[in-house]
């Protein structure tokens, strides 16, 4: 499997580090210094490339996917902040009859987390004295705030049917790779949900898992419907 990375940062370079095993060959690695304008987004450089892995920056992600995609190149997107532009690139996509899985969270640990935080929440869904809150912490560079994953997590405790108000916050400081908390508070008892990320190493694994699968298919995934296949 021949992959191109777009956005060389801390996530394109260690997924660089594990490629090989995972059976991928890194082809090609697009930054802000050879990509600023979209300008390698070319057939030519793509030619031969089965799967593009796009962890860039907010402002960058969509142009990247809009280009890549009319190449006719699958994807895994792990950057974040483009939630709003989803049913544009799910149209795009499926115009160009290509593949592409997304997440705000490539980590299998999270993926997991997502179940058992909405499995908390449809239990609590009508036990009207638990007050709900919603936490994360990441690196002071993180551009974007709340996470996508604490936004995920949201609208899994919404989806699973819990209404009430859930108290949302973010911290910004240091190194931190991500800790994102949920809780249920009542005058009885605390419920408290946490996933740490220990490393980048995690969603490297889970990008490179999702490109291997992703690899030859067509149609639009979340990492979570084919983490667990
Ligand atoms: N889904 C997940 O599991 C997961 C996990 C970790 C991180 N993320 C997200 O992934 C993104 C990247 O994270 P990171 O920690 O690797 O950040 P990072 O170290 O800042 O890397 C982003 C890289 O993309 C470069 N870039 C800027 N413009 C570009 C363009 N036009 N084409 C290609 N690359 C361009 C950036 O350059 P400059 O810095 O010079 O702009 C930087 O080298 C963020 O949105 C983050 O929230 C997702």
């Amino acid at each position: 499997m021949n992959i191109a990375i777009v956005g060389y940062g801390k996530m394109g370079r260690m997924i660089e580090g594990l490629a090989p095993e995972y059976g991928a060959e890194v082809r090609l690695r697009l930054d802000e210094f050879n990509n600023a304008n979209f300008e390698a987004l070319t057939a030519e450089n793509f030619r031969g490339i089965d799967v593009a892995i796009e962890f860039s920056t907010p402002d960058t992600v969509v142009s990247n996917i809009e280009r890549i995609t009319a190449l006719g190149v699958n994807l895994v997107v792990g950057t974040t902040g483009w939630a709003e532009r989803a049913a544009d690139v799910k149209t795009l996509v499926e115009r160009h009859g290509t593949g592409l899985v997304w997440s705000p969270n490539f980590s299998v640990g999270v993926n997991a987390f997502f179940r058992l935080v909405a499995t908390a929440a449809r239990l609590l869904a009508n036990e009207t004295e638990y007050e709900a809150w919603a936490w994360e912490i990441h690196h002071s560079a993180k551009k974007d705030a709340p996470s996508g994953t604490l936004l995920k997590l949201v609208d899994e405790m919404r989806a699973a049917g819990y209404s009430r108000a859930i108290d949302t916050a973010a911290s910004r400081a240091g190194r931190h790779p991500g800790t994102h908390e949920i809780g249920f508070d009542s005058a009885a008892d605390t419920i408290t949900l946490r996933h740490t990320a220990r490393s980048r190493e995690g969603f490297a694994r889970g990008a490179l898992r999702a490109a291997r699968w992703i690899n030859g298919k067509q149609g639009l995934f979340e990492f979570g419907q084919i983490a667990f296949e």
